[in-house]
Order: structure tokens, then C-alpha cells, then sequence
């Protein structure tokens, strides 16, 4: 069932865990990720960040999440990750997101309000909901690769209640892609966010290669939504190679290599979901 993003993240923080947010690049990751969801009897975000448009176009993409939100037997909610110009925000809009992240995160503070603030009036209005950003995620997703950087408490609070913002994505040492040594996550800061925040649902970024220990804490002290994007582009990539070791002079076969993506992505959401239930 296509469902809004608020209502599935209150579900998510009142029951104290967290819903998997999973990124789509074709149509195999998403028949993964919803069979996956389905299976375990789970709401799951689906979502596409501005970035990987030269990718996967946003006209084609977004009717088929759109379709599968639909026919889900979970609920699913459609977000737009790291929209960072008003053009695509509205684009993903028009076509059936109901939520939008706007990334405002290079931005000094007072902007990143302003702007966000902004979004949250024009997205309400037609009844979508809003992601914000404070402090620096690490690599690229966003656009430059950028370094890891902490928000400060006082930044976090200021957008989180001057913003509007539904959800609000916090940086507390946490970078995607992969991670070049173990991630070292700021818990206290984590604690100090959704003490000050109270029932904001606030959202981690760059989810692959974090432990399921340090997750599973995460959740604990307000996290209630997880991104995972590099862990399913990894499990797609790498079904070319398990496929291609299958192949033992057989005649080539897309639908094998299909129905091999879809495993290995159904794998990999299954996993997380697991750990996210906590
Ligand atoms: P990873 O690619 O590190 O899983 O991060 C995903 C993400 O945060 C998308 O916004």
C-alpha cells in the first residue's frame, strides 16, 4: 500500500525500530526489495537520490516505484534522497513522491532553514512530506564527495524545529559509500538530538557498513529511518560475477542474470530488515 512517509515513521519510533529506506537504481533491485519487504511483513521506504538520475531517469523510475508502492502488501512510502534543486523536488513531486529530501546540508545554517523551511510550506501544501539534512555526510551521494563531519547540537535543534520538517538526517560521523576504516558514530550526540528533538523522527545516512551492533544503538537513541543504497548496488554488481561463474560454457541468459540480481538484493534488504525490527 502506498502510504505517507509521516505516518510510517511514528509507527517506526513508537515501536522503537527503524523503517530500511533502500535505494532503486532498476527494476530487478526493486522486485528484491519488495518481495523482501513482504516477506518480512515490514514497511520499507523506496527511494531514489537527484544524483543517480544519469542512471536511472526519473520519468522511468518513478512510475514503476510508484507501481509497486501501489501493489505492495506492505506499506511503502516513494522519497526523493538528496533533491537538491527546487527543479527536481518538484519533478519528483508531480511525479507521485510523497516525500522529498531536500539537502540543504552545504548551506550555511540560517539558509538551510530558510530553504528547507520554504519546501516544507510548498511540499505540505500538496500533501508531501519532508526530509531535511544538518551537518556533513561523508562521500557522494549528495553531489562532491565531501568528509564526514558532525553537526552541532545547536544546528540539529535549530533546523529540526525551525524547519518543519517531518524527518530530519543527521550527521554524527556517518558517510556513504564505502567506509574506509570502522565508522566511529557520535552516540552522544545522537542522545543529546532526540532528547532536544523529542518525537522527530530523525534518519541515518549511509547505512552500508555500519555493525548491526551500532544500528541496533542507533535505534535506540532515535533513529527511525535507515538508508541503504552501496549494499544493494554492490549485491547487483556482484551478481554478474556469481551468474558469469554459473556459466560453465552454457549458452548466456539475461533471465538467469535477472532472477540473480533479484536474490542477491532480496538477500541483502532481508538482512537489514532483520536487524532494523531490533
Ligand atoms: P550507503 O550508500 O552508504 O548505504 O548510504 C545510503 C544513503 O545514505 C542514501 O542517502
Amino acid at each position: 500500500m502506498f502510504c505517507p512517509f509521516p505516518r510510517i515513521l511514528q509507527d517506526a519510533l513508537i515501536d522503537k525500530r527503524a523503517v530500511g529506506a533502500f535505494n532503486v537504481g532498476n527494476m530487478e533491485m526493486l522486485i528484491g526489495i519488495i518481495k523482501a519487504a513482504e516477506d518480512k511483513n515490514t514497511p520499507v521506504i523506496l527511494q531514489i537520490a537527484e544524483k543517480r538520475f544519469t542512471h536511472s531517469p526519473l520519468e522511468f523510475i518513478a512510475p514503476m516505484l510508484h507501481a509497486a508502492a501501489m501493489r505492495a502488501k506492505v506499506d511503502v512510502a516513494l522519497e526523493l534522497d538528496h533533491g537538491c534543486s527546487l527543479f527536481n523536488i518538484r519533478r519528483a513531486m508531480d511525479l507521485n513522491f510523497n516525500t522529498v529530501m531536500y539537502d540543504g546540508s552545504e548551506l550555511p545554517i540560517e539558509q538551510n532553514i530558510e530553504q528547507t523551511a520554504s519546501i516544507v510550506k510548498e511540499a505540505h501544501k500538496r500533501g508531501v512530506a519532508v526530509e531535511a539534512e544538518i551537518g556533513v555526510v561523508g562521500g557522494a551521494e549528495g553531489g562532491a564527495d565531501r568528509m564526514a563531519n558532525c553537526a552541532s547540537l545547536e544546528d540539529i535543534v535549530s533546523l529540526g524545529k525551525k524547519s518543519g520538517a517531518d524527518a530530519l538526517a543527521v550527521a554524527i560521523g556517518n558517510a556513504h559509500g564505502h567506509y574506509k576504516g570502522k565508522p566511529q558514530l557520535n552516540f552522544d550526540l545522537l542522545r543529546q538530538a532526540h532528547e532536544a528533538l523529542d518525537h522527530l523522527p530523525l534518519v541515518l545516512h549511509g547505512g552500508t557498513g555500519i555493525s548491526p551492533e551500532d544500528f541496533k544503538k542507533a535505534i535506540g537513541l532515535g533513529i527511525a529511518k535507515i538508508n541503504i543504497a552501496t549494499a544493494n548496488f554492490d549485491a547487483t554488481a556482484s551478481a554478474a560475477f556469481t551468474y558469469a561463474d554459473t556459466l560453465n560454457g552454457k549458452e548466456l541468459s539475461y533471465f538467469d542474470l535477472n532472477e540473480k540480481i533479484i536474490e542477491n538484493v532480496y538477500k541483502c534488504t532481508c538482512d537489514h530488515i532483520e536487524i532494523f525490527k531490533v
